[in-house]
This record gives structure tokens, C-alpha cells and sequence, in this order.
């Protein structure tokens, strides 16, 4: 079954927005397989990020990443790489829908309260590199 790595950024911790996130993940059916509240350090997040390694936003990302405890999750379900990414909304927070968790939580592209997986390939690395312990086996007899 699919599977996608979802993470809440530090503004999102510290704003209150967890249990509104993990409402809408499950509300629309995914199963929540792995979580954890971890702050990174540097090396790490430079990993997380490191296909924007070039990019002049680059450092500030990394900075805002390591700010503050983040949660890290692996949700799983049919297509939930790409309606992850619906249910997150546009990167850039002024262009995505309301609805979306970024159109409805956040104004600025570089605090926009959630990341979520680009691909299946990139969610498995990102699942590995976050956790590398592996996730839960059990199938929830609701699904
Ligand atoms: P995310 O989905 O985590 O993937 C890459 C992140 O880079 C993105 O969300 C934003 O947090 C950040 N980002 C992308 N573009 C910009 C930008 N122009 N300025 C600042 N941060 C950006």
C-alpha cells in the first residue's frame, strides 16, 4: 500500500495545528502508520532538503526547520502521495485553495505549517531517513 511522509514544521507545532492535521488525514481515510515529536539539527534537515541545497532560500530553510520540535509522520492509503498534497494545498500559502491545510493556515511560503512527500519514490527516502526503525505492520481491521 502507498505510503507518504508528512511533516509538521515547527510554526505549525507551535501554532496549535496538530490535532486539526492529523483530523484531516484520517477524516479522509489514511492510516496513520508512524509519529513522532523530534527536533533536528542541522545535518538532518540539510538532508531532508538536500535537492534544494542551491536554492537562496536554502539556509532560511534549514533555520526555520530546526527552530522548534516538528512532527514527523508516515500516513499510508490509496493515491496519499497525491491527495496528501491536495489535502496540504500549493507550497506557496497566498496560492493555495481554502480548504487546503496552507490556504486555510498560512500566509508566508516561508513558514507554510506542512511538508508533504512530491513522490512515492522521494516518500520513501524521506521514510527511511526519518524512520529508519521502520513503522507500524498492523493492518487497522477498519480499512
Ligand atoms: P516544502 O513542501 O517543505 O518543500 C520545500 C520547502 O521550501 C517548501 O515547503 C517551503 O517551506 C520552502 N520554500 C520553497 N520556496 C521558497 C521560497 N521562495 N522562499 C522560502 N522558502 C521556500
Amino acid at each position: 500500500m502507498e505510503q507518504t511522509f508528512i511533516m509538521i514544521k515547527p510554526d505549525g507545532v507551535q501554532r496549535g495545528l496538530v490535532g486539526e492535521i492529523i483530523g484531516r488525514f484520517e477524516k479522509k481515510g489514511f492510516s496513520l502508520k508512524g509519529l513522532k515529536l523530534i527536533t533536528v539539527d542541522r545535518a538532518f534537515a540539510e538532508k531532508h532538503y538536500a535537492d534544494l541545497s542551491a536554492k537562496p532560500f536554502f539556509n532560511g530553510l534549514v533555520e526555520y526547520i530546526v527552530s522548534g520540535p516538528v512532527v514527523a509522520m508516515v500516513w499510508e492509503g490509496k493515491g496519499v502521495v497525491t491527495t496528501g498534497r491536495k489535502i496540504i494545498g500549493a507550497t506557496n500559502p497566498l496560492e493555495s485553495a481554502p480548504g487546503t491545510i496552507r490556504g486555510d493556515y498560512a500566509i508566508d511560503i516561508g513558514r507554510n505549517v506542512i511538508h508533504g512527500s512530491d513522490a512515492v519514490e522521494s516518500a520513501r527516502k524521506e521514510i527511511a531517513l526519518w524512520f529508519p526503525e521502520g513503522v507500524a505492520e498492523w493492518q487497522s481491521s477498519l480499512h
